[in-house]
């Protein structure tokens, strides 16, 4: 009898399709996705997004509709972002105001959800940053956590159960810890946006946000694109001031940070797939929306094997489409 050489027969473990099957190694998840949302004032306002299908701002009750639709799907974690009307940092904390409004709506309604509050100033400040500025233009950093404070215990008094800041100051988390802590919010978790970077993948969402700067840029802030270890400092640093969830974004073409974060922390790690990148994939999924569809999911099954516990993704809104093989 011949006989057969002796080599590794790597194509057995896929050879049939229950083989396949039994060795994937990430599964996607429902419970795996948080979704975002647009809040804007009012009733029966509902706005389309540029570059960004069927996302939309949206007054009270259309976020009710579309957290109603979702929740069946499994999909029972959402970001909220304010989109004020009127351009005033107070709005984003105002008792009254919409958004905390809002938010102690959300949550007497559906009060088995994970309401994460978005935390930072662009939407509310005229100038379209994420802080106050200075005499010389600059972000005032130490007077901006403390109005990111004031917003992180508003929203967590209103019902949010992990506040999000995404404005990258320093000390942040420090401001925001004491600040939920001296008003009796010692339990609302804080999920930082840690590693995030100054990326051009954001642009549909500041026409989404009204958030786009109306001078210069984000890069005196947010992390430069090429620096990894810049990126684990600022991470570290978030982590030391009591951060209980460390987030990375954008997801797609930060994979590697991703992944060092999974391995050098213990915290849970949130991924945000940001406008950009859906919109990109969007775009691609337009012609062939089934074959659409796996590119998607293999897009977020790569986030997911890069480490993230969490992701966040306008795509969830479709997740029975991408959970099909
Ligand atoms: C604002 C904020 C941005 C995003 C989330 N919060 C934009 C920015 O920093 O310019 C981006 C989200 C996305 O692109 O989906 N601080």
């Amino acid at each position: 009898m011949h006989e057969l050489p002796i080599f590794h027969r790597n194509t057995n473990y896929r050879r049939t399709a229950p083989l396949r099957n039994l060795f994937q190694e990430v599964r996607l998840h429902p419970a795996d996705f948080v979704y975002p949302l647009f809040l804007i004032p009012g009733n029966n306002r509902k706005e389309a997004i540029v570059d960004m299908p069927d996302i939309y701002r949206q007054s009270l009750d259309g976020i009710f509709a579309e957290i109603e639709q979702l929740i069946p799907k499994g999909i029972t974690a959402f970001l909220l972002f304010g989109v004020p009307d009127e351009k005033n940092p107070e709005v984003a904390f105002a008792e009254r105001g919409f958004l905390v409004a809002g938010i102690r709506q959300i949550k007497q309604r559906f009060p088995d959800i994970v309401l994460i509050t978005d935390i930072c100033l662009c939407s509310y400040t005229a100038h379209g940053h994420c802080g106050h500025l200075d005499t010389l233009g600059e972000i005032d950093n130490d007077a901006t956590i403390l109005t990111l404070g004031k917003i992180a215990a508003a929203h967590a008094a209103a019902g949010a159960d992990i506040v999000a800041p995404s404005a990258m100051c320093d000390g942040q988390i420090t401001a925001i810890r004491s600040a939920l802590n001296n008003s009796g919010q010692a339990k609302t978790l804080i999920m930082s946006y840690a590693a995030k970077f100054a990326s051009h993948f954001y642009g549909p969402f500041r026409e989404a946000a009204h958030c786009a700067p109306a001078m210069g840029n984000r890069k005196s802030y947010q992390l430069p694109y090429p620096n990894r270890r810049e990126a684990l400092q600022k991470v570290q640093a978030e982590c030391d001031e009591g951060a209980d969830i460390l987030m990375v974004k954008p997801a797609l073409l930060y994979l590697d940070i991703i992944r060092e974060v999974r391995e050098n922390f213990l915290q849970p790690v949130a991924a945000y797939n940001v406008s950009g990148e859906y919109a990109s994939l969007r775009k691609m999924a337009e012609k062939d929306p089934a074959a659409g569809r796996q590119i998607i999911r293999e897009a977020l099954m790569a986030i997911k094997r890069s480490g993230a516990d969490i992701i966040i993704s306008y795509h969830a809104k479709d997740i029975t489409g991408l959970l099909e093989t």
